[in-house]
């Protein structure tokens, strides 16, 4: 089975990345999301019952639910048990990428560096997390890294939003944005599912474009 993330993330080509505070948000948030119009979901493991949250929000309103965070071999392991469909992480690391490639599941480990986007590359990962994108030199890093690896393909995430992501979509080599400006801890901790729906829905009309 293939682990390349590529195909699923250029469908969905906007990646709300959420942590959720508490799994009874799990479903009025995946109603909203789904509303909005958003494909997929990553779910960080940064809060002690993600797994709960993934496992409650997987198909809730067609979502495709992966897990983030994933940053040992442990935690991929309980990830793909909870019914992640695809694991993130911020970083490359060999273990994480051995488990998801064990189970089948898509992986999307993190770089930052050519360097590291060789040790992916060589793991089999060509879809790879550009994090932090912004602090990174956000659209000029992919432009810079795409020079050298036409293979590779970016999901850039870190202190990305609406005013970055179109510049992000129109470079080829880009799959998919993420972050976590469409659904906050703020938002879910105020119930405020309408303004949740509204900026997936906007985010996903302007990645239409
Ligand atoms: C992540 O784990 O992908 C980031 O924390 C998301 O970045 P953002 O919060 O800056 O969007």
């Amino acid at each position: 089975m293939s682990t390349d993330a590529a195909p699923l993330l250029s469908t969905a080509r906007i990646l709300p990345v959420l942590t959720v505070p508490s799994v009874g948000m799990a479903l009025p948030l995946a109603e909203a999301l789904a509303a909005g119009g958003a494909r997929c979901a990553e779910v960080t493991f940064r809060t002690w019952d993600a797994e709960q949250v993934v496992t409650a929000m997987s198909g809730h309103g067609g979502l495709v639910v992966g897990a983030g965070t994933v940053v040992t071999a442990e935690q991929a392991e309980r990830a793909v048990a909870a019914g992640a469909r695809f694991v993130v992480s911020p970083g490359f690391d060999a273990d994480v990428v051995a488990v998801c490639r064990r189970h089948g599941v898509p992986v999307v480990p993190g770089v930052a560096t050519a360097t590291e986007l060789m040790k992916a590359l060589r793991a089999g990962s060509h879809t790879v997390k550009l994090f932090p994108a912004e602090p990174l030199g956000g659209i000029r890093m992919i432009q810079a890294l795409a020079a050298p690896f036409p293979q590779a393909r970016f999901v850039p995430t870190g202190s990305v939003g609406p005013v970055q992501m179109p510049a992000y979509l129109a470079h080829p080599s880009v799959v998919a944005v993420g972050g976590s400006w469409m659904a906050t801890p703020g938002h879910m901790q105020r119930g405020d599912w309408a303004e949740i729906r509204r900026l997936t829905a906007e985010a996903v009309e302007r990645s239409a474009k």
